[in-house]
């Protein structure tokens, strides 16, 4: 295992994530780590990037221990600038920031560092530099603003690099990386997701004990299924699954929901109907961001209710909480840029621990969404539950535009319905990243039969992304789109008119609320 030790780069879980693509497993925790209490030993240790100043009073640095290991170090970025700061202090503020693309020079193309490498674009971001090789170092490859790009310690496997090889801008910095692992650390490249189950379901053995009971909400999308499959195996009915049915789940859904977990994946699941709870609390709401909060609060209230009438047979509390936390959401709270600014609030479990002392279990924290899916297929979870779209938590609430009834969230499901229908008999589903129907709180005149009518409207979206910050919509052919609205406006009561949203993100959300 290589150690990989956090400064707060928004990079740094990149780091982890090359590894694991030449199967090498690595682990990601705090540059604070103390090296004492780790309870393993590296094969080697990686200081990442981060936006802080070496020189600065408050900077983080690393415990010296990692030196006492004799295992290769690899500095990058801060990472570099801290080994630099340790060995002579020369690091301070470059005459101007460098960001972007540059050309790696490399002196030495023996070391095994670079081997299979050639000069290449690397990526940089930083603002402070090397004034002075470090004592005891020498360099090993410059840029044209870099003469310290890359340098190593004369006689020891310790490395400092000032570019970003975990970003794929730098051509072959994944090489790198697996040069630093494989050539110079000896890891193994034997890390599957297989044994990640294995591993996992051991850890949570360990971590629940042999009687403690666990307690999770499902939603019915990939990351709680696949969360809670992986918690059943490991301790079977001491897991509890709560899937609170807010009145605004997709059609059918929690009876969807409850005949996949339950009968199909063996989960113990129960279903709670608090529909009517949520939307009274709707009742006369119309700002998407009280509805947020509402449905958010009133979750946590009604999950607390139901947890209490749970009875552990140790006959003590329920101790856990599970939640399908991934990578991506980890490194969104642990923000070292301050809190940036609330676009839409998304309602999450955190405070039920707050209220229910209960302890955190996150078996797919350091996953990505296409690791979740993969581990999921091999979990035996059905395949379209594992492809299947987003959806967020406060579900149609923000896709019935003003406010939210029954009827109107009727109507705005059946469109809903009959739209992803279409898209996965043509086939499309997989290429889509989200599609979803919204309904608008306006009237328009149509035509039906004889028949005047004065109906409302019916939003589609169809978005195409790899992150969900950035969106494009989706370009349907005509006929399809024809087929859609043609459908929508003679099977769905209430609906005059069918539109398909062509904004991409930015300007306009994912969501319309
Ligand atoms: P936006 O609308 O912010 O959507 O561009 C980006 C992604 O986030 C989902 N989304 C939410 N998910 N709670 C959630 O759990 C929310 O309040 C929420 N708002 C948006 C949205 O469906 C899309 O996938």
């Amino acid at each position: 295992t290589i150690l990989v030790l956090d400064f707060g780069s928004q990079y740094s879980h990149l780091i982890t994530r090359r590894l694991r693509e030449f199967n090498i497993y690595a682990e990601m925790l705090p540059c604070t780590q103390k090296i004492s209490e780790l309870g393993w030993t590296p094969k080697g240790v990686i200081l990442s990037g981060g936006p802080y100043s070496v020189y600065a009073e408050d900077a983080p640095h690393v415990d010296h221990a990692i030196f006492d290991l004799n295992v290769p170090i690899l500095g990058i970025c801060y990472g570099m600038q801290e080994l630099a700061w340790i060995n002579g202090k020369q690091v301070g503020r470059g005459d101007k920031r460098e960001y972007g693309p540059a050309t790696l020079k490399v002196i030495d193309n023996s070391n095994p560092l670079f081997k299979g490498m050639n000069d290449s674009t690397v990526w940089m971001s930083h603002g402070d530099k090397l004034h002075g090789l470090p004592t005891g170092y020498k360099t090993i490859a410059v840029s044209d603003n870099s003469p310290y790009c890359g340098i190593v310690h004369e006689t020891k496997a310790i490395y400092g690099i000032q570019f970003h090889p975990e970003v794929t801008h730098s051509t072959q910095g994944k090489t790198l990386l697996k040069n630093f692992a494989v050539e110079l650390c000896h890891t193994k490249q034997n890390w599957t997701m297989e044994n990640f189950i294995d591993t996992e379901i051991n850890r949570i053995r360990n971590l629940v004990g042999p009687t403690a009971e666990v307690i999770g909400a499902v939603s019915g999308g990939v990351d709680s299924t696949v969360a809670s499959k992986l918690m059943t195996e490991a301790i079977g009915d001491r897991f509890h699954a709560i899937l609170v049915d807010n009145g605004v789940l997709r059609l059918n859904e929690a009876a969807n929901v409850k005949k996949t977990l339950v009968e199909g994946l063996g989960i113990n699941l129960d279903v709670v109907d608090a529909s009517e709870e949520f939307l009274t609390k709707l009742k006369g709401v119309t700002d998407p961001e009280k509805k947020r909060k509402i449905i958010g609060n009133t979750f946590i209230h009604v999950f607390e209710r139901e947890a209490e009438k749970i009875k552990p047979k140790d006959g003590k509390e329920i101790q856990f909480l599970l939640q399908g936390t991934l990578y991506p959401d980890v490194i969104e709270s642990i923000s070292f840029k301050g809190p940036s600014q609330t676009i839409k609030t998304h309602h999450n479990v955190g405070g039920l621990l707050e209220n229910m002392k209960l302890k955190l279990i996150e078996p797919l924290r350091e996953l990505f969404k296409d690791e979740v899916r993969h581990l999921g297929e091999l979990l035996g979870i059905p395949h379209d539950l594992v492809w299947r779209h987003p959806f967020p938590g406060p579900g149609i609430a923000i896709r019935v535009l003003g406010e939210v009834t029954k009827e109107q969230v009727e109507i705005a499901r059946k469109a809903d319905n009959i739209y992803i229908e279409e898209i996965k008999k043509a086939g499309l589903y997989n290429q889509i990243s989200q599609a979803f129907a919204c309904l608008l709180p306006v009237k328009s005149v149509g035509v039906m039969g004889d028949q005047r009518t004065y109906d409302q409207v019916i939003a589609l979206r169809a978005i195409e992304t790899t992150d969900f910050m950035t969106a494009d919509w989706f370009p349907f052919e005509h006929s399809f789109l024809k087929k859609v609205a043609s459908r929508i406006v003679n099977e769905v009561d209430g609906v005059a008119r069918v539109t398909y949203d062509i904004t991409s993100k930015p300007p306009a959300t994912v969501e319309w609320e």
